[in-house]
């Protein structure tokens, strides 16, 4: 396992990546708590994300966002799974990368789609968003997810996404010279 005192686990993706669950599946083979920035952002706003988009917009969002990564990065080792869009913000990425290992779950495009066919709950996929928009949205996330430290493909089953990434990161850090156990 993972030594508890080493970087968060921080987990980036597109919507529908997998991140809430692959990240809750983590943190029971890990023994760390998981957190979820979306979540963070609604109790700390005390509204709902559509909510947030429609009354304050996608850029008070962002800020709230960053909030509740700089608020999830300060406490103990953990899962922290983010919202699809927190690698926009370059101030997202200092924080992360000073404190965590970034993890891709890189799914294709048309997985994506079926995974997100029936979604609710997510603004920029509401209205009269057509799969087109969609897919120019996520060609211009995707140099981004890239800069990710590791990169594990999120389309296997759920448990097995999650032990790739644990196997991931304990290399990354014993190669970067961090205590594994
Ligand atoms: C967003 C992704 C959502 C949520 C918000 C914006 C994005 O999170 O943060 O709706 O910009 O891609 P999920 O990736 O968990 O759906």
């Amino acid at each position: 396992m993972v030594s508890p005192k080493g970087r968060h686990i921080v987990l980036l993706g597109f919507m529908g990546s997998g991140k809430t669950t692959v990240g809750q599946r983590i943190a029971k083979l890990t023994n760390l708590p998981f957190v979820d920035t979306d979540r963070l952002v609604e109790e700390r706003a005390g509204k709902s994300i559509p909510d947030i988009f429609s009354q304050e917009g996608e850029e008070t969002f962002r800020l709230y966002e960053t909030e509740a990564l700089r608020h999830a990065l300060a406490g103990p080792r953990r899962v922290i799974a983010t919202g699809g869009g927190i690698v926009t913000q370059e101030e997202n990425w200092a924080l992360m990368a000073d404190q965590g290992v970034t993890v891709w779950l890189r799914v294709a495009f048309d997985v994506l789609c079926d995974r997100l066919t029936d979604s609710t709950g997510r603004p920029l996929l509401a209205g009269d968003r057509t799969w087109e928009r969609t897919r120019r949205l996520y060609l211009s996330r995707e140099p981004l997810y890239r800069r990710a430290d590791i990169w594990v493909d999120g389309e296997p089953p759920v448990g097995q996404v999650a032990e790739t990434v644990v196997r991931s990161v304990a290399n990354l850090l014993a190669t970067q010279g961090e205590r594994v156990e």
